[in-house]
């Protein structure tokens, strides 16, 4: 997991995939910042937790971290370095990214944390929500994996509405994480997700009954 944040996301993957029979488990956390709360929370669970600079001079020494680690998926929350060309290929079709809304809309370079809030406001939108993508070379640019509608709601502020995505983000990624664990295990590509349940609960006012929610499309 690559994350240089507060680490909520990390959390939420640590909590789906804490059980014994989980599909997956968190091998290594790796920031880019020595103070990221990321860090704190893999050292509270007893996961090794390693600082790089994960920028383009650093590419060997990010790719050495993730094969010492013996990484098969790199999971990306919160981390806002563009991944080096090198590392990107070396896990073609096995590296996520959550972005806090629905892409193509409201993602590319700059376009993180309250930027994209601010900007589906500015923008009149009235749904938001949250991607969860494959990683190329381009920010916030490859197949989408599972994404899940946010309303915007009258008197949103940047903040009310990184909140209401976020809560999404913390079921949403695991969800997708413990397919995509169980999709590599069988030596299957990771593929798309579509909510089963998601145009019932959209239609029906009905909260979405999360993860079981999800299947391969
Ligand atoms: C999330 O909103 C994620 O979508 C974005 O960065 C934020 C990370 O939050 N890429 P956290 O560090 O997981 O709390």
């Amino acid at each position: 997991m690559l994350a240089s944040g507060r680490g909520s996301n990390l959390q939420a993957l640590l909590d789906a995939l804490g059980p014994a029979d989980a599909p997956g488990r968190i091998a290594v956390v790796i920031s880019n910042r020595a103070d990221a709360g990321a860090l704190e929370r893999a050292r509270a669970a007893r996961i090794p937790a390693a600082v790089t600079r994960g920028d383009g001079q650093d590419a060997d020494g990010l790719l050495a971290l993730l094969r010492e680690h013996g990484a098969e998926l790199v999971v990306l929350a919160g981390w806002l370095k563009q991944v080096p060309g090198s590392v990107v290929a070396a896990y073609r079709d096995r590296m996520l990214n959550v972005h806090p809304a629905l892409l193509p809309a409201f993602g590319g370079p700059g376009m993180y944390g309250h930027r994209v809030h601010e900007a589906v406001l500015a923008s009149g939108a009235r749904l938001t929500g949250v991607t969860v993508h494959l990683v190329d070379e381009q920010y916030d640019h490859g197949t989408i994996i599972a994404q899940w509608p946010v309303p915007v709601r009258p008197g949103d502020t940047a903040d009310t509405l990184a909140a209401r995505v976020l809560a999404v983000e913390h079921w949403l990624l695991p969800a997708a994480v413990r397919a995509a664990c169980t999709q590599i295990a069988a030596d299957a590509r990771v593929r798309p997700l579509c909510g089963a349940a998601d145009a019932f609960a959209l239609a029906t006012n009905h909260e979405p009954s999360h993860s079981h929610a999800l299947v391969p499309a």
